[in-house]
């Protein structure tokens, strides 16, 4: 029933505008953070994917990944910085997928031409991480992460 009073009238409106706003931003809070919770999941998964082909990257992905932000941290890195980086490191042997087994766990040495496909990991990672726009940011980093100061490295040699 309307109040008769303007003012009164006004002032529940303003107090239920005021509460729906508020409603809508503790929603819109809960759905960000299962966002960040679906994306984490999704990034686990991948390392998890990773690790059950390739028993040298067990671990491996850990170390990279918290060195890199030691060192990065060191240098001064943002925030915004260290999560990409964070990504990169997690995600950047994800190419590792695409080998066939029988090289990526090759006891022995590796012939030029096993070699030449172990490094095109690097290549098979960007490619599986380009659909993903929540690591877009984080794909080149892993994309380079074989490169050397030197020029020596690949895919790039830069
Ligand atoms: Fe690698």
């Amino acid at each position: 029933m309307q109040d008769p009073n303007p003012d009164n009238e006004n002032a529940k409106l303003k107090d239920l505008s005021h509460k729906q706003a508020l409603a809508y931003a503790h929603d819109l809070r809960k759905l960000h953070t299962q966002m960040q919770k679906h994306f984490e999941d999704t990034i686990s998964a991948a390392v998890r994917a990773i690790e059950a082909k390739d028993e040298y990257t067990r671990g491996h992905t850990e170390r990279v990944t918290l060195y890199s932000l030691q060192i990065a941290a060191k240098l001064g890195f943002s925030t915004n910085e260290l999560k990409i980086l964070d990504i990169a490191g997690r995600m950047h042997d994800i190419g590792k997928i695409g080998i066939p087994d029988a090289v990526l766990n090759k006891p022995g040495a590796l012939t030029d031409a096993e070699y030449a496909q172990i490094k095109e990991h690097v290549n098979i990672g960007r490619q599986i991480m380009a659909p993903m726009a929540f690591v877009k940011d984080s794909n080149p980093a892993a994309f380079s992460h074989h490169e050397r100061w030197d020029g020596k490295g690949y895919p790039e040699y830069r």
